[in-house]
């Protein structure tokens, strides 16, 4: 037999550690960490040795070897979905919430997990369906006055709403006791982080408590066939003691981001049993809760003249095509300082673009402050807006405009040449449902593009597609026709 050693175990998630610390570099606790000694580990010879006899035993113990099976011969069950009464969220899921399945969503505090998840008991209770809300950080007085701003201000009681139950309690014992008694149809845990189990020495919220709470939860929705959705607080920069622990343990997981000070919100897909993870579910938070996007266009003014900076790219939103606008912002900044900020645009990705510009679009932004944007606050991480943002750029830099009706869509490479894009033909159909005269696209994918559609070949090119030096006087010139009119009418 092995030494025995003497390790530190944290007490909050039971990780080990040679030699003590005053936090946990795993789950983060501080003055977690106790000693204890390892048990006796077995050599290499004594497993040998044991091998046959500890086989024998383990058969006994659990009842003889399960049976491999040849994979024809798998009965496939179907499997029994139910809606939620969001569109975007059933479509997010792959087609409603599977029966007996555990969705985690997860998300920065205050981006309207909790609504949605409100909205979504609504939307079962709306079918008929005992819906069960468990709230372990509001009082059932908050869930009910939330609800009611929800349903517009209608009494909860008028609406036929009489499935919906709602539970203020933060210990998963008494939960499951609800669960049992009440029998729901589905059941929203909000959040994970405050629920416990008593039992456990651990405070709640950290890994060892969320991991188990989440693991009854998961053996709960198999044994009742029960859905679930699970509440998770996500902070800004992805470091938590929860979500990221239970990804492997659910079946779905959902992010749900945008920036608090814009109202646009996505739901997407990290993970999914059931489904694609590629659907994005979009949503405007409002006065009454959460508003399903279905067209995008929205955040375009249709009225705004083209403005120096300022370039619309088609952009891939899972199966939906969004016409979203870049800007960017070029000012004089010092050598060796400058600064480069992208909001809502894959960072590292705007970097090398600016590399590329300068190599292969004669412009020197070595000494330029440049900051870009997407308006609205969505996110846009796929290259296929690299063209827009050059040109956004450039536009810019030169303080030139692009023709009225032009938006651009193409991938651009570091030798600057214009890569294919995929689904091209849906992108142009909607730049053209839009308005769009003339679709800048990569030389390659001209035909497939068909009308209106202007092959480019590489960023060498691009100066050619502005049209004239813009005079920018005022501010006001940065206003659209109708902005101006409303400002006449106020003064
Ligand atoms: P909440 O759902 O509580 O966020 P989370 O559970 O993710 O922490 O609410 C998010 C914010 O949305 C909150 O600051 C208030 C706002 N809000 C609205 O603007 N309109 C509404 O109808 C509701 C219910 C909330
Ligand atoms: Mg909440």
């Amino acid at each position: 037999m092995a030494k025995a050693k003497k390790v530190y175990e944290c007490t909050a998630c039971k990780e080990t550690s040679a030699m003590w610390m005053g936090k946990c570099s795993v789950c983060g606790e501080w003055d977690s960490l106790v000693q204890r000694t390892t048990a006796k580990e077995p050599t290499t010879a004594n497993v040998a040795a044991n091998f046959a006899t500890s086989i024998a035993s383990s058969i006994e113990q659990y009842g003889g070897v399960s049976e491999a099976i040849k994979i024809l011969e798998i009965e496939t069950p179907t499997v029994g979905r139910m809606s939620t009464g969001i569109r975007e969220l059933d479509r997010v899921l792959g087609g409603g919430l599977v029966l007996g399945s555990v969705a985690l969503i997860g998300g920065e505090p205050g981006i309207g997990k909790s609504t949605l998840m409100m909205q979504a008991a609504i939307g079962a209770a709306s079918q008929g369906k005992r819906v069960l809300y468990a709230t372990s950080e509001e009082s059932a007085y908050q869930c009910k006055l939330r609800a009611e701003r929800l349903l517009e201000g209608e009494q909860v009681g008028e609406s036929g709403l009489s499935t919906l139950f709602v539970l203020a309690d933060t210990d998963l014992a008494r939960i499951t006791k609800q669960v049992l008694e009440i029998k729901p149809e589905f059941l929203v845990v909000d959040s994970i982080q405050m629920v416990y189990r008593s039992d456990m020495e651990s405070v709640p919220g950290s890994v060892s408590q969320i991991r188990r709470c989440c693991l009854e939860l998961v053996y709960l929705a198999r044994q009742l066939q029960l859905p679930i959705m699970i509440v998770g607080h996500v902070t800004k920069d992805g470091q938590l003691a929860g979500p990221r622990v239970l990804e492997h343990l659910v079946d779905v997981v959902l992010n749900f981001e945008g920036d608090r000070h814009y109202a646009l919100r996505g739901l997407r897909g990290i993970k999914n049993r059931f489904g694609t993870t590629l659907e994005i579910g979009l949503f405007e938070m409002g006065q009454h809760g959460l508003q399903e996007v279905v067209d995008a266009a929205s955040f375009l003014d249709p009225d705004a003249p083209p403005r120096a900076g300022a370039v619309v790219c088609p952009a891939m939103h899972g199966s939906r095509c969004l016409l979203i606008e870049t800007q960017a912002l070029v000012t004089q900044g010092t050598v060796g300082q400058t600064r480069r900020r992208a909001s809502g645009l894959d960072g590292n990705r705007f970097t090398m673009l600016t590399a590329v510009l300068e190599q292969h679009a004669n412009v020197k932004l070595a000494d330029q402050d440049i900051y870009v944007s997407t308006v609205g606050g969505l996110k846009l991480t796929e290259p296929a807006v690299d063209l827009a943002l050059c040109l956004a750029i450039l536009g810019a830099y030169n303080g030139l405009v692009l023709q009225k009706g032009v938006c651009a869509i193409g991938e651009v490479g570091l030798g600057g040449e214009l890569r294919t894009v995929a689904q091209i033909e849906q992108r142009v159909a909607q730049a053209k449902r839009r308005g769009y005269k003339q679709i800048l696209v990569p030389i390659t994918q001209v035909e497939v593009a068909g009308e209106n559609s202007v092959g480019v070949a590489s960023i060498a090119d691009l100066g050619s597609y502005y049209e004239k030096k813009e005079e920018i006087t005022t501010s006001e010139s940065w206003l659209s026709d109708r902005k101006k009119k409303e400002i006449l009418k106020c003064t």
